[in-house]
């Protein structure tokens, strides 16, 4: 075989990769000999992601149940992939974080999208039978979900609204005591805190302090700021974060919270959540009024917030731009 000049090239090149670290390069080659070819399955890991469903019933639709949560963990764990990235970058420029946040927004449409997935496509009857065996999970011990609000703004808007005046100058550790999730996680009879809750702080409020910690600097909010303080034209970044507390805080929970509505209100009483909360009054945005970004909204879109023409007039606006 002829060895031409490119393939040399090459040769040469991997010859000074493996001797920089003290490496013999004919193993290598020797190795690459043996290797097997890849293939897909092994590349993504199908047969495992494919074993990881594991209903708790024989109901056909409890597997549904389990394969679009776990599509979403993993849309989740996208979008927190572009905070990761967003928060680590030194030196970041507008072109980045802008194309970074278009796909942070974009994983969030094809969520709030697909959530008829979930809302259309289980039986109600197999559904309420099945979810009693899952006691006391719920959809709100997603840690990745929190992660992403962690990320998306400083912690002082993530804690109750009451709240907040009196400790915006304190510590994380004493603003995450009144974090705004703990009011939707009491015991609708007893009024104590839900058993939910508390494995759900058990596994996570440890990392929760760690990451705010080490985001609060970098989280998107405060990203942007640095833009606005070096005086870069931010209205294309105001715009899409403004899309995106739309889509967090009102959309996705509105698509969420409809799914809650069909699949547990039952006239005259509604049923008990797994997760034991109030869920009728929990689980609205416009009672939340969760808002990453107050200092983008006027008074009267946040007194309005999670009422469904605040959305509207968003997506005509986004359209004009
Ligand atoms: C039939 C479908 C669903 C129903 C009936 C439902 C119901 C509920 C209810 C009642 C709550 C309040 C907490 C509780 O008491 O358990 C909740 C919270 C939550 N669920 Fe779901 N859920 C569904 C699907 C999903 C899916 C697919 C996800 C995706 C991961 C999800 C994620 C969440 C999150 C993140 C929370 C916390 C929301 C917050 O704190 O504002 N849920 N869900």
């Amino acid at each position: 075989m002829e060895i031409n000049p490119e393939i040399k090239a090459r040769l040469e090149k991997l010859q000074e990769k493996y001797a920089a670290m003290g490496q013999d390069m004919a193993s290598y080659l020797d190795g690459l000999l043996y290797a097997d070819f890849l293939t897909y399955w092994d590349y993504i890991h199908l047969d495992t992601l494919l074993s990881l469903q594991t209903p708790k019933t024989p109901f056909p639709d409890e597997e549904i149940f389990i394969l679009y949560h776990q599509i979403t963990e993993l849309y989740f764990k996208l979008v927190l992939h572009e905070c990761k990235q967003i928060a680590d970058k030194k030196d970041i420029d507008k072109a980045f974080f802008e194309a970074r946040l278009k796909r942070i927004i974009n994983y969030f449409e094809a969520l709030t999208q697909s959530f008829s997935i979930m809302v259309d496509g289980m039986e109600k009857e197999q559904f309420l039978q099945f979810r009693m065996s899952l006691l006391p999970a719920s959809g709100f011990q997603s840690g990745q979900y929190r992660m992403i609000e962690i990320y998306a703004t400083d912690f002082i808007n993530l804690i109750a609204q009451d709240e907040r005046e009196k400790l915006k100058s304190e510590s994380l550790e004493l603003q995450y005591r009144q974090i705004y999730w703990k009011y939707g996680a009491t015991e609708l009879s007893s009024g104590k805190q839900t058993l939910t809750l508390k494995q759900f702080e058990q596994k996570y409020s440890a990392s929760f302090l760690t990451l705010a910690q080490s985001v609060k600097e970098t989280n998107l909010w405060q990203v942007f700021l640095q833009f606005k303080a070096k005086e870069t034209d931010v209205t294309s970044l105001q715009n899409l974060l403004r899309r995106f507390d739309v889509l967090v805080n009102v959309n996705w929970p509105l698509a969420h919270y409809k799914s809650a509505v069909k699949y547990l209100n039952r006239e005259p009483e509604e049923i008990k959540a797994t997760g034991g909360t109030n869920w009728q009054k929990y689980l609205p945005p416009r009672f939340q009024k969760r808002i990453f970004y107050p200092e983008l909204w006027h008074e009267i879109e946040q007194l309005e917030w999670g009422k469904a023409w605040v959305a509207e007039v968003l997506h005509s606006q986004t359209q004009e731009n």
